[in-house]
């Protein structure tokens, strides 16, 4: 054997919020807060659809004008992004990958997010606000999966990059980013505690 050489390499980006500015992430959970009790039309929304506890994904798309916290927040998820767009060489014809929304996620006991992507972007990521322990992972699930039709399953302590899913454990504070169409799901929150996360797309600007 000559060489082995890894091709279509996914790219999963990992980093602290500090590391892109300043930031109260206290202040940030204490806002997360009062804006879930505050909006009833997002109440409203995630009891008609079944999702264990509160998000404003259908009810605010402005959050970063609505809340100084949160313009804050997107400054340092710029810079953050800026790096991770740089690392994964795309060609951006003099355009740029600006903030297209940006949403709180707020899961209960027992609540979880199923498998998804997220159509029409680019980027997407979480950053994570207050994470109990026991609080469910984020899995990530290998693009090709449909593909492999008659391919064995991985060994268990399979290396990191062969395994078919990828899990992780946040922590209040981490960043992390992926491009769009990679498909993720959050496990269900064995915690009693809430789980609080911050989710957001950036699109490919016109
Ligand atoms: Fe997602």
């Amino acid at each position: 054997m000559k060489s082995i050489t890894p091709l279509f390499v996914t790219q999963l980006y990992l980093s602290n919020l500090s590391r892109g500015g300043e930031l109260d992430i206290s202040e940030l959970e204490v806002s997360c807060r009062s804006i879930a009790e505050d909006d009833l039309a997002g109440q409203q929304w995630c009891e008609n659809n079944g999702y264990s506890g509160y998000t404003s994904y259908a009810s605010l798309s402005d959050l970063t004008w609505r809340f100084p916290i949160f313009n804050e927040l997107k400054d340092i998820l710029d810079s953050h992004v800026a790096n991770f767009v740089e690392k994964l060489d795309f060609d951006l014809d003099d355009r740029d990958i600006v903030l297209e929304d940006m949403w709180i996620n707020i899961l209960d006991e027992g609540g979880s997010h199923g498998s998804h992507i997220h159509p029409h972007s680019v980027i997407s990521g979480t950053t994570y606000v207050s994470i109990p322990n026991e609080a469910g992972e984020i899995r990530f699930e290998d693009p090709r999966l449909q593909f492999m039709m008659s391919a064995p399953p991985r060994k268990k302590d399979a290396r990191n990059d062969l395994k078919t899913f990828h899990s992780h454990h946040p922590v209040a504070g981490e960043v992390l980013l992926w491009e769009s169409w990679l498909r993720h799901e959050v496990r269900q929150n064995g915690s009693k505690g809430e789980r609080i996360s911050i989710s957001f797309n950036y699109k490919w600007s016109d």
